[in-house]
């Protein structure tokens, strides 16, 4: 039988050859490559160009692309293959800021080696392994424990409206957004799924839409600016979208479009759900403030998908990648613990 998209694990380790594997995003929907990546140069350059993407697929990546540097690293003691691993690290983060799981994955393996500094420099080398790995499975826990408590929020033949790609190829399974629809689809249940296409860079045409339609949910792709009309004409019951980096206060960063997408919930009274792991969630941002947002290039908006460059050279582009929800905008965070309804932060 044919292999489709869903049968993939997003991000995995080939621990035979030493590589990083991924599903090459940025070739989707038309080509499903897998990349197998072994240099820290080309796991950097693969999270920064979105050839994986999405807040727990990027922390898993770059989790397993650690381990995959430090244990070829050319070192006799503990001080030098710190020295090495922190180097590593530190560039690793630098590939995108606004995701906290990147950080958090990040920071993760670095504790795992301290922890583990009395051992040879060979069983730290399996620490991070197991690290690695470990991280990994929990994801695949998480986003099905968020997939289960989501579903709790539907019944069968519902509408649901979705930004950006926060679905399987958002993580290694399942995803968080997608994950209830994924889960219902396994028990045989039907929604009706709405995909923005989500400018620039089109993560809901290319992706979201491609992972649904493999996994035979009813979807329907619109343009951004189309959003008000469905929901106007009532076509949608919830909205879930999934988050990039959530501060204390319950405000939250997710793909550029996403506030805009809360402000008409409300004025159409549509709930409006974002699919949050705790992994997500940074208690030392107090607010939206605090949480930094990614400019990309220009190129992204006025040449990227089009056959000829659509714009006029020398125009100004402003191109965020995220933009903040304020937490009043937000009907409730499904976790993998349960669904955290306001006020934000609980008293
Ligand atoms: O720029 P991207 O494609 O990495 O942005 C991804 C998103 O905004 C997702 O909604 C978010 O990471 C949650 S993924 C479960």
């Amino acid at each position: 039988m044919n292999k489709n998209v869903m049968d993939y694990d997003t991000v995995s380790l080939d621990d035979d050859e030493g590589a990083l594997l991924i599903i090459d995003q940025t070739k989707l929907p038309n080509d499903v490559e897998i990349l197998r990546l072994t240099k820290l140069e080309d796991i950097h350059r693969a999270i920064y160009t979105l050839q994986v993407r999405g807040a727990p697929a990027i922390g898993v990546a770059a989790a397993i692309g650690l381990y995959i540097v430090v244990k070829n690293l050319d070192a006799d003691c503990w001080d030098d293959f710190y020295t090495g691993l922190k180097a590593a690290k530190d560039y690793l983060a630098s590939a995108r800021p606004t995701a906290v799981n990147l950080f958090w994955a990040l920071d993760r393996m670095e504790q795992a080696a301290v922890s583990n500094k009395s051992l040879s420099l060979c069983d730290v080398k399996k620490a991070l392994r197991d690290e690695a790995m470990s991280i990994r499975d929990e994801d695949i826990a998480v986003c099905r424990a968020i997939g289960e408590h989501g579903l709790t929020l539907l019944k069968n033949g519902d509408g649901i409206l979705t930004h950006c790609n926060a679905g399987q190829l958002a993580a290694v399974r399942y995803g968080t957004a997608l994950a209830p629809v994924h889960l219902g689809r396994e028990r045989g249940m039907n929604f009706r799924v709405f995909t923005d296409e989500t400018r620039p860079l089109l993560q809901g045409a290319r992706l979201s839409a491609f992972e649904l339609v493999a996994d035979g949910v009813d979807t329907t792709l619109i343009c951004d600016n189309m959003a008000s009309q469905v929901l106007k004409n009532g076509w949608v019951n919830i909205i879930f979208t999934g988050c990039d980096r959530v501060a204390a206060n319950g405000d939250t960063a997710n793909k550029i479009g996403t506030s805009g997408l809360a402000i008409l919930a409300k004025h159409y009274g549509v709930p409006f759900y974002v699919c949050a792991p705790f992994s997500t969630i940074d208690a030392a941002a107090a607010s939206g403030a605090d949480i930094v947002i990614e400019q990309r290039p220009p190129n992204e908006v006025t040449e990227l998908w089009y056959k000829r460059r659509m714009a006029p050279n020398g125009v100004k582009v402003y191109n965020p990648a995220f933009d903040v929800t304020d937490n009043a905008l937000i009907t409730g965070f499904v976790t993998e613990k349960g669904i955290l309804h306001p006020p934000f932060p609980p008293k």
